[in-house]
């Protein structure tokens, strides 16, 4: 019987507050729950979320996966709630850890989810920062585990942004030795802080390489992955982005140069014309909706080991 694994750390703030032990142990489960294989009963437990930025995915895949486990969730709405009103976060975190059992939340500044944390004594979870979406990042090697099995040989070429998503894949990444790439225009790279941590885990440091060509890093690739150009919160440098991103659109072109079996993820939502074409996300070689699907899979895995 496979039973969910207590985790080391209490929160799940980064990718990094997993061990590859523990991210294999969620994919296990939520391989499990996919193919209704177990039964994990969480009947009681209640999972607090609080979304400062738009959720469709996130909000709604926790939402169902907590609903599946037996337990029920509270959308704290922060335009009304107090939190909106400016409640310091050390007192919302203090209240809601005497009602919840767990909190997910989605907000801008990292700092702000680590106030939370240091102030709640129930497990936070990051439904995405500026900084990290370590959420996502569990869904996506998931998707990679079932296109390829396992995680040897595989190279992921993420096109775009170096952004949260881009930050998490690079520590889920290096957690699981699988070769990443990122092509990103000048002065788009991932985090310096994410790189250097990441860079301290892998065993081989060529694995991990930040490129201004999109076409050299794309080539022996077995994942193409992107995301929008401006995330939440830089709606005022959106023109501005769209010009530097001219080039870094995942299409037919582009693809043609990755290996033959080459799956394309991208964390919705997306922008057609933009990042991706529509082509390429309605192609055979997408798998953008099982990746999507599989963000509920592995909140299950995740649930379970923080609540069991
Ligand atoms: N991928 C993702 O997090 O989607 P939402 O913004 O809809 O939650
Ligand atoms: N980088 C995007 C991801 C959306 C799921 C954003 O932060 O808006």
């Amino acid at each position: 019987m496979l039973n969910p694994i207590k985790l080391a750390n209490k929160n799940f703030l980064s990718s990094l507050d997993l061990s590859t032990d523990e991210v294999l142990n969620i994919f296990e489960i939520a391989n499990n729950f996919k193919n209704k294989k177990i039964n994990i009963n969480l009947q009681n437990k209640v999972l607090g979320l609080i979304f400062d930025k738009s959720s469709t995915r996130t909000r709604v895949s926790f939402q169902v996966a907590m609903t599946r486990l037996g337990g029920t969730t509270i959308d704290l709405n922060p335009t009304t709630s107090q939190i909106g009103r400016g409640e310091p976060i050390k007192d919302t975190a203090r209240v809601l850890s005497r009602y919840c059992d767990v909190i997910a939340i989605r907000t801008f500044d990292h700092s702000d989810i680590e106030e939370y944390a240091k102030w709640s004594t129930k497990p936070v979870i990051n439904a995405l920062t500026d900084l990290e979406h370590p959420c996502q990042a569990l869904a996506d090697f998931l998707t990679i585990h079932e296109e390829f099995l396992d995680f040897k040989d595989v190279v992921l070429t993420f096109i775009g942004d170096g952004n949260n998503v881009a930050n998490s894949l690079i520590l889920c990444g290096a957690l699981l030795g699988v070769e990443i790439r990122i092509a990103c225009p000048k002065g788009y790279e991932p985090n310096s802080l994410v790189l250097k941590k990441a860079y301290e885990i892998y065993e081989n440091k060529d694995l991990l390489k930040i490129t201004n060509d999109p076409f050299t890093a794309v080539r022996g690739a077995n994942v193409l992955y992107t995301d929008v150009w401006s995330s939440m919160g830089e709606e005022s440098q959106k023109k501005e982005k769209d010009k530097d991103f001219l080039g870094f659109t995942i299409d037919h072109n582009l693809v043609r140069n990755a290996e033959k079996d080459a799956i394309i993820l991208h964390c919705l939502p997306a922008y057609r014309s933009k990042e991706i074409t529509d082509e390429v996300i309605e192609s055979k070689r997408s798998r953008i909706f099982e990746q999507a699907e599989n963000r509920m899979h592995v909140q299950q895995g995740l649930l379970s080991c923080l609540l069991s």
